[in-house]
């Protein structure tokens, strides 16, 4: 990790970011050098009234300066990309201990599969959680990603590496966070109305922590403890919610919205546009479209009572 890159979980990360930052360096130092000579030597050799312009050919001194300073730029920019690249390279194969997880990008949300107990994709204990996601730190993860309608790219700046997810065309990027931490990803290719907030979460945490976190998630969501709750869990099983979510342990099944089960335990909403507080929970349940224009999900209308039902019920999803 670099000294001036002090936000980086990831050792790629600071590889990757240092070459960027020593090309981009070098790169405009020679645009500015350039363009300020260009712009001296237009305005002080043009032609005026009583003046030609200078022309200048052949000058020995003149030739040997710009063949050598350009040559001496692009061997020194060779030498710190092959540095970099050195270093970098290992990104090409994935460890053989890499934990699998299984992304399926769509607009315009993140859908991540963590495997069973055994360690497996594939298997039926597999969860599913949307747009936060949990990784261990020191343990490199591999994501096996696709996406079912248009081309989305998966890019988190503070681990590094970034891979498009492709309709019909498996690709896989593996990262390892070198230290705990909450990173921020985004969707790097333009996959329509809201691609600006199609945002991810990556959590790095401790062994343990991230033991816990998978042990919870395992879990069936918790039975309502109070009538409000109770009430709640029947609004949205009786309701257009069961329609499209999925909550473990209740009738609701269903795969075209996020699997909601443990959906209070998340930091925000709507692919990390909004933070998830009761308030905005209920405008974003009462009018979606308005805060994500574009998004799948309709808006609902409910009464007040309902709808402060339905919250307690949802709040209660740890
Ligand atoms: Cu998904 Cu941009």
């Amino acid at each position: 990790m670099h000294w001036w890159l002090p936000l980086k979980g990831s050792t790629f990360a600071g590889d990757i970011d240092g070459l960027f930052l020593a090309i981009l360096i070098i790169t405009g130092i020679a645009f500015v050098v350039v363009e300020a000579g260009l712009i001296w030597f237009v305005i002080k050799y043009r032609q005026r009234p009583g003046r030609k312009a200078f022309y200048t050919h052949g000058n020995t001194r003149a030739e040997v300066i710009w063949t050598t300073i350009p040559a001496v730029t692009m061997v020194a920019l060779g030498l710190i990309s092959n540095h970099y690249w050195v270093r970098i390279k290992g990104r090409n194969s994935v460890p053989a201990n890499a934990y699998p997880i299984a992304i399926h990008a769509k607009q315009f949300e993140w859908q991540v599969t963590y495997p069973g107990a055994d360690g497996q994709l594939g298997t039926p204990d597999d969860f599913t959680v949307r747009n936060q996601l949990h990784v261990p730190v020191g343990r490199p993860v591999v994501f096996t990603m696709e996406g079912p309608d248009v081309i989305h790219s998966l890019w988190v700046p503070p681990l590094h590496g970034k891979k498009d997810l492709i309709p019909g065309h498996a690709t896989s990027l593996w990262i390892k966070a070198d230290r705990p931490g909450a990173f921020g990803g985004q969707c790097a290719e333009f996959c329509g109305y809201q691609h600006a907030h199609m945002r991810l979460l990556v959590i790095a945490e401790s062994r343990g922590a991230f033991d816990a976190w998978l042990a919870r998630q395992r879990r069936p969501a918790p039975e309502p403890t109070d009538a409000q709750a109770r009430r709640g869990r029947d609004v949205f099983l009786t309701g257009p919610c069961a329609i499209c979510h999925t909550i473990v342990g209740t009738p609701a099944a269903a795969r075209l919205g996020p699997d909601l089960t443990h959906l209070a335990g998340r930091t925000t909403l709507a692919a990390g546009t909004l933070p998830n507080t009761p308030g905005h929970l209920a405008g974003w349940i009462i009018d979606p479209q308005r805060i994500k224009p574009g998004v799948h999900m309709p808006s609902i209308g409910l009464d007040g009572a309902d709808l402060q039902a339905l919250l307690a019920y949802l709040g209660s999803l740890k």
